[in-house]
């Protein structure tokens, strides 16, 4: 793209979208502007922004004369991937921070991006403003890639450190956090799990070359994690931390999983705090790094937009060079781990089939396992361990 000023056709103006258009003012050197913005409300938009073009109509903002390229930023991923398809197919290159429709939808846009000869850029998906997708596109391709695990939603990281550290209660922390700007519009998606899986499926796509469907992830999150079970993690002086886990096993399997787990102090998401996000990725001869940055938040996620929209100034898109690997690993869930469980009765006990039982606590109010359990079983019965309140949280060795 050689153009002086970049013009951007803008959907959504939440908080990231209002957050790139600050940026854009405050950053010269971007040479981009925002020509005409697609949101639900015109009205709100144009009393609180006058000095912006908003319309209703996606069509008007895809077929705009002079648009450069599409920037989109809406909640809702259905919507998100016809606004999306409908860009690349009119040769526009998309930035995208959609994690739910990238995770649904990756194959086909990889190929439609390869059909149209059009980028799709998405590093603000994953990981906010850290640039994990670009490096391990660019920079960790050539290693044999063992693992990519880590911190990646910003919200619930908040919450715990502010459970943890300052021992606000989870409905405060869960305010405060909106306040913030850091949740989803639906909150059960950071809380539950649904936004790290999301961004798992992409960093795995980008990391060891595979799509997985994320129906197939065994996703667990925080909402029933009680008094009981932050008190046992500082017994065990850890902390929970809700982690994104893909890793290949020396058989050449990819076992994926999100779940909360007991953070010894001697690991280095152990201090990753508040809504940033810490990724650990692990390689046969560099051995592991770590990223860490802001996850969540207007300006840390604009500032990723704005790093994809100057890549499609240089005509940058991602070649997923891994996914032309020889061999690419196989998915499974066929992997047994130690876990905390807390449970109710005797039922979820039998429910969870234990392998093995290391240590047991039973009294009127609080009930928990140490134990072995297999990761397909537990992701046939999430939803009634759900359903029954159940908390469970990998607990490794070290
Ligand atoms: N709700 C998301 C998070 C926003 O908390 O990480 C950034 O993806």
């Amino acid at each position: 793209m050689k153009k002086q000023k970049i013009k951007i056709g803008l959907f959504g103006f939440g908080v990231v979208g209002r957050g790139l258009y600050e940026l854009l003012g405050r950053v010269p050197e971007a040479n981009a502007e925002i020509a005409i913005v697609c949101v639900r409300n015109v009205e709100r938009h144009r009393t609180t922004t006058p000095e912006l073009q908003f319309t209703a109509d996606p069509n008007e903002v895809l077929d705009a004369p002079g648009i450069d390229l599409i920037v989109e930023l809406i909640d809702d991923a259905e919507a998100a991937y016809t606004i999306v398809t409908g860009a690349l197919r009119r040769r526009l290159p998309v930035v995208t921070g959609n994690k739910k429709m990238l995770a649904a939808h990756l194959p086909e846009l990889i190929e439609l991006q390869k059909e149209m000869d059009t980028a799709l850029l998405y590093d603000a998906s994953a990981c906010g403003s850290i640039p994990v997708i670009r490096n391990l596109e660019e920079y960790y391709d050539n290693d044999l890639q063992i693992s990519v695990k880590g911190i990646l939603n910003g919200s619930s990281n908040f919450i715990l450190s502010k459970i943890f550290n300052d021992h606000m209660s989870h409905a405060d922390a869960l305010k405060l956090a909106r306040e913030l700007g850091f949740l989803e519009s639906d909150p059960t998606l950071d809380l539950d799990g649904w936004d790290s899986l999301y961004k798992l499926v992409i960093l795995t796509l980008h990391a060891f070359g595979v799509y997985i469907n994320p129906e197939r992830i065994f996703t667990y999150g925080i909402t029933h994690m009680t008094d009981a079970d932050i008190r046992f993690a500082l017994e065990k002086g850890r902390r929970y931390k809700l982690i994104g886990h893909a890793e290949k096993t020396p058989d050449g399997r990819l076992i994926l999983a999100v779940i909360p787990q007991l953070i010894s102090r001697n690991k280095f998401i152990y201090s990753c705090e508040d809504e940033f996000n810490g990724v650990v990725i692990k390689g046969l001869f560099y051995g592991k790094q770590f990223l860490v940055g802001r996850g969540a938040g207007g300006h840390p996620t604009s500032s990723a937009v704005l790093s994809d929209i100057s890549a499609i100034r240089y005509d940058y898109f991602y070649r997923y060079k891994r996914m032309h690997s020889a061999e690419l690993p196989e998915f499974s869930n066929d992997i047994s781990f130690r876990v905390y469980v807390r449970y109710n009765t005797d039922d979820d006990l039998d429910l969870l089939r234990f392998e093995e039982i290391y240590e047991r606590y039973y009294s009127d109010d609080n009930r928990y396992v140490v134990g072995k359990v297999n990761l397909r079983r537990l992701h046939a019965i999430r939803e009634v361990m759900a359903e029954r309140k159940i908390f469970i949280a990998a607990y490794p060795d070290d």
